[in-house]
């Protein structure tokens, strides 16, 4: 099939707004998958993005119809992800903008059209979920189009019952260009994604530029500086289909005969061994950039090479996972891993106990604080905020009280959209939550890291029965030192389970203590000395007692469980 009939492009939207409805019904009418095989979200393969509903891995696939090839990529909405976004607009033409009906631009619309516009994509702009009694197709048209698009490009669609979607396939047909590139030039692909399994070993995710690949070939991969041999090349169906050749314009995927999965880096470019020296790499490419850190113990020791073995297969699927030895007196070997955002530290983290078998602790999610001179900088982002005007009052409380710096604010028809510069440390643990909570549901954020600022910090420690707890303690604003010890001892208190001597607990800074607790030895009965009745807590107790009987870490002489430090998030 020529080039002119192929059509490479990427759904992109907030979450929920229905990225993988509408691709199942692509599918579904391209007839890609048959109707009965058709399980919702199809494209959303991993279980866990299952049970939780949104996409944690894009999933390519090719659909045939009425002539015409398309790719889609399908792309994660989360904040988290939006490298993975980055990297699957460089390999398309066009992007969707799918916006929700009913709740019309969110902040991840907004941040990922400017990441569209960045890569001079052609947009569709879409109105989805239509068919819902809640649509407010006048008002979300009026705010697409002070977006920057004319109210007559955009499309109404139901990816639910299928209206309309037609003519969103007729759209990318006469609205997004062809593939450029030509196959008589040397093989110029780009790596944008790869995925490791088992049974099939390394498989890599290609979009090709120039020139053509077939098995056999001998190819080099040119950050990484390897060369390696095809074995097969083929498309996504969306499973795996083995085809004689991948062609300039076309989307795919590749094996070769690497064995080590550390040597496919994501963004690299391929081309052919004998040509290597003619090609240049395809620019622009960034390595993604853990901005949230926490250290990963296995809870015997005897599971580290499990556990290391385990992150290096997760981080072949995940470039923007990284982790390095550490070792703690109190906790033994383990990795301290760099994470997108919490999120994705949860997501990891599930994948580790769920899909490897471990049992893991993990610490309390840090920032990367600098010190220079004896002056702390920590990371800052740019946060935007979507929203009806109705929560403004709210939200700038909850900035000012996470020390957010107000930049901007603009008018999206009844919505607004905020701008505050804030430290990262403020947004990481549950400020999305707060946002949430604080608009009814209706405000949404994203952010960008802008870089490192000054900031009036101190080292809070914790002391649990005379020892310095080293992962608990951390680098804390000075004017929030008291109320962050308190909490946390408060919150320790009632976490860690009894034993049969006192324990003490303390928040110190500088050496004076700001905050202390106790817990009351093990009696026989715990639930005994309970006034009458109190059935939540008693259960609470129950439950908490065993835990106890599970197999614990010890911190010193004090037994502590290994959800330890994602509970001590919670509020
Ligand atoms: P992420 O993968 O998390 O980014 O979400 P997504 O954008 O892929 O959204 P998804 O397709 O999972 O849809 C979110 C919810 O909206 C699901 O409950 C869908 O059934 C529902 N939904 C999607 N499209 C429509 C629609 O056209 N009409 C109605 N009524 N519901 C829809």
């Amino acid at each position: 099939m020529k080039q002119e009939q192929i059509r490479n492009f990427v759904i992109i939207s907030h979450v929920d707004h229905g990225k993988s409805t509408l691709a199942d019904r692509l599918l579904e009418i391209t007839k890609t998958v048959e109707k009965d095989r058709l399980k919702p979200q199809y494209l959303d393969m991993l279980e866990l993005e299952r049970e939780r509903g949104v996409t944690i891995k894009m999933a390519p696939v090719r659909m045939f119809w009425k002539s015409f090839i398309f790719n889609l990529i399908d792309t994660p909405g989360h904040a988290d992800f939006a490298y993975e976004v980055s990297r699957a607009l460089k390999a398309v033409e066009g992007a969707v903008l799918l916006v929700d009906a009913t709740t019309g631009v969110q902040a991840q619309t907004i941040a990922h059209l400017n990441l569209a516009r960045k890569t001079h994509l052609s947009l569709i702009p879409v109105i989805n979920k239509i068919d819902l009694p809640l649509a407010n197709i006048e008002r979300v048209t009026k705010e697409i189009s002070e977006l920057g698009f004319d109210p007559k490009e955009i499309l109404q669609i139901s990816a639910k019952t299928g209206q309309n979607v037609n003519r969103l396939l007729e759209a990318i047909i006469s609205r997004f260009p062809p593939p450029l590139g030509s196959i008589n030039q040397p093989l110029k692909a780009l790596v944008f994604d790869s995925f490791y399994d088992l049974y099939k070993g390394v498989v890599t995710y290609v979009r090709v530029y120039e020139g053509k690949v077939r098995p056999n070939d001998r190819i080099k991969l040119l950050s990484a500086g390897f060369d390696a041999k095809v074995l097969e090349v083929g498309h996504f169906q969306p499973e795996l289909a083995p085809s004689s050749e991948l062609v300039a314009g076309e989307i795919g995927y590749l094996k070769t005969d690497l064995k080590d999965p550390q040597k496919i880096r994501i963004g690299d470019t391929i081309t052919l061994f004998n040509c290597s020296d003619a090609i240049s790499p395809i620019p622009g490419y960034q390595e993604p950039k853990p901005m949230v850190f926490a250290t990963i113990y296995p809870l015997t020791g005897k599971d580290l090479g499990k556990l290391k073995n385990a992150l290096l297969q997760l981080k072949l699927n995940d470039a923007s996972l990284t982790f390095a030895p550490e070792s703690s007196p109190v906790f033994g070997s383990g990795f301290k891993c760099g994470f997108l955002g919490v999120f994705h530290l949860e997501i990891t983290k599930e994948r580790l106990e769920r899909d490897y078998q471990l049992d893991l602790v993990i610490t309390q999610p840090t920032v990367d604080i600098k010190m220079l001179d004896n002056v702390y900088y920590e990371p800052y982002v740019r946060l935007e905020i979507v929203s009806p005007l109705h929560y403004l009052g709210k939200i700038t409380d909850l900035a000012k009280q996470h020390r957010g710096e107000f930049e901007s604010m603009k008018y999206l028809n009844q919505q607004i959209i905020l701008t505050y510069r804030i430290p990262l440390s403020e947004i990481i643990i549950d400020f999305y939550e707060q946002l949430k909570s604080v608009s009814s549901g209706y405000a949404s954020m994203d952010y960008q890291l802008i870089g490192y600022q000054k900031a009036n910090l101190t080292p809070l420690e914790i002391i649990v029965a005379g020892e310095k707890v080293e992962p608990l303690s951390q680098i804390v604003p000075k004017d929030k030192a008291l109320e962050i010890g308190r909490r946390l001892i408060k919150k320790l208190a009632q976490l860690l389970p009894r034993q049969l001597f006192e324990i003490n607990l303390q928040a110190a800074v500088g050496g004076k203590i700001i905050a202390r607790e106790n817990i009351p030895p093990l009696r026989k009965n715990v639930t005994a000395p309970l006034y009458g009745g109190d059935v939540t807590r008693k259960k609470k107790l129950l439950e908490k007692q065993k835990l106890g009987k599970k197999k614990l870490k010890k911190l010193g002489r004090v037994e502590i469980p290994n959800d330890l430090f994602l509970q001590l998030l919670k509020r």
